[in-house]
């Protein structure tokens, strides 16, 4: 990307007019596009009290592709849903559990990815692997395996230590063994570019208020097609099943072929018109190119960190880590240096005790650069 074209791109987000915004990991910001799809949607609903359901329906499959181009997979696999947690719940209630069925979970994963485990499956059992077992590699996965693993259910990339999990390698060895694999991509889509068509995973769920720079209360969940006939959909509607107009309510309509069936009910239009609208800016920019400048940016960003002396817990290897960098120094007071920080406009997260910093594709090498310099200097105790 040209110096040009990035400055372009960076103009869509007014965030970067006042702060180093960093905090991808927790609310990725919203461009003007964003912003102007919902905005002009919800006026024309107030205006006009009706929803335009004809445009609205062609906005949900424009973007449903533009989620499947982003994902390398058919648009006929992937449902909106309202976050990251109803695809967690919509996976374990749509597979045939039987009697002595096992389920691998992360017991670190972030509480979407354990919740609805313990709470809907409480018959199921559950081993456990990390995320520090699974950034040594995914052979902590395969040791736990066997004839009764029906599921497992992994964070792509960890809220906390940014640990990328290699769900190729998992995906590749669990291909023959009919499990089922889960994966929380909350941390990692619209961030790295994989594209999860051939790779034999069958779910993969992620909000849209993080990496993809979407709303809050939007998402997608992807259903690989193989599976989709052996499912019994947790939670299908009335809009599980396709209706060609409203004036018949009564005459039984068949269910969608596709992954919609999973959109049970009225969609979150507010929701997808605006997420829609940042699908177009990672696609226009490009996932490779998206990928590739969060990978120079958190390098930029460890690469200094570490010269002021700080520990970082994110893997080194670009393949184990995605757009997070978490770092802390046993000598400072990380949440009164997080405080000086945001008093400063640098926006990141305190997880922890540490310093989770998520750049996105339209920050910039300077402003990782000012970042750094407002940390304290190696020997500079304290803040
Ligand atoms: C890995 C991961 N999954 C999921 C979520 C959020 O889940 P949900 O979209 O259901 O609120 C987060 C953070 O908010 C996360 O870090």
């Amino acid at each position: 990307m040209t110096p040009e074209q990035l400055a372009g791109f960076r103009k869509l987000f007014p965030v970067t007019q006042r702060y180093v915004y960093l905090n991808h990991a927790s609310n990725g910001s919203l461009a003007l596009p964003v912003v102007a799809a919902m905005n002009g949607y919800i006026e024309r609903c107030s205006r006009h009290g009706e929803v335009p359901y004809p445009e609205a329906e062609a906005v949900v499959e424009d973007g449903r592709e533009m989620a499947a181009r982003l994902m390398g997979v058919r648009s006929d696999e992937i449902a909106f849903v309202k976050n990251t947690s109803a695809g967690a719940i919509i996976a374990i209630g749509s597979i045939e559990w039987q009697h002595g069925d096992n389920m691998i979970v992360m017991r670190d994963a972030f509480p979407t990815n354990t919740y609805p485990f313990d709470y809907l499956l409480p018959q199921v059992e559950k081993r456990y692997v990390t995320s520090v077992e699974l950034a040594k590699g995914p052979e902590c996965v395969f040791k736990l395996i066997d004839r009764h693993t029906r599921a497992m259910a992994i964070d792509w990339v960890h809220f906390l230590s940014g640990v990328r999990a290699d769900i190729i390698a998992i995906a590749a060895h669990c291909r023959t063994r009919a499990i089922h694999i889960l994966v929380d991509a909350m941390q990692g889509l619209g961030a790295v570019n994989q594209g999860f068509g051939e790779l034999g995973i069958d779910f993969v769920y992620a909000g849209g208020g993080k990496w993809l720079l979407g709303p809050q209360g939007s998402g997608i969940l992807y259903v690989n097609s193989a599976i989709l006939p052996k499912l019994r959909p947790a939670n299908l509607g009335w809009l599980s099943a396709k209706w060609d107009d409203f004036n018949d309510i009564y005459t039984r309509k068949p269910m969608k072929p596709g992954a919609s069936r999973f959109e049970e009910g009225t969609k979150n239009y507010i929701g997808i018109y605006g997420l829609r609208e940042s699908l177009r800016i990672l696609l226009d920019v490009g996932m490779s190119e998206v990928a590739a400048r969060v990978r120079m940016l958190t390098q930029l960003l460890r690469q200094r960190l570490e010269q002021k002396g700080f520990e970082v817990m994110t893997p080194v290897d670009p393949q184990r880590h995605a757009g997070i960098i978490t770092a802390s120094r046993p000598d400072v007071d990380m949440a009164a240096l997080f405080a000086r920080l945001k008093e400063q406009s640098f926006i990141c997260s305190l997880r922890e005790n540490r310093l989770r910093i998520a750049p996105h594709f339209y920050n910039t090498e300077e402003e990782i650069e000012r970042f750094c310099a407002a940390l304290p200097a190696k020997d500079e105790p304290g803040v």
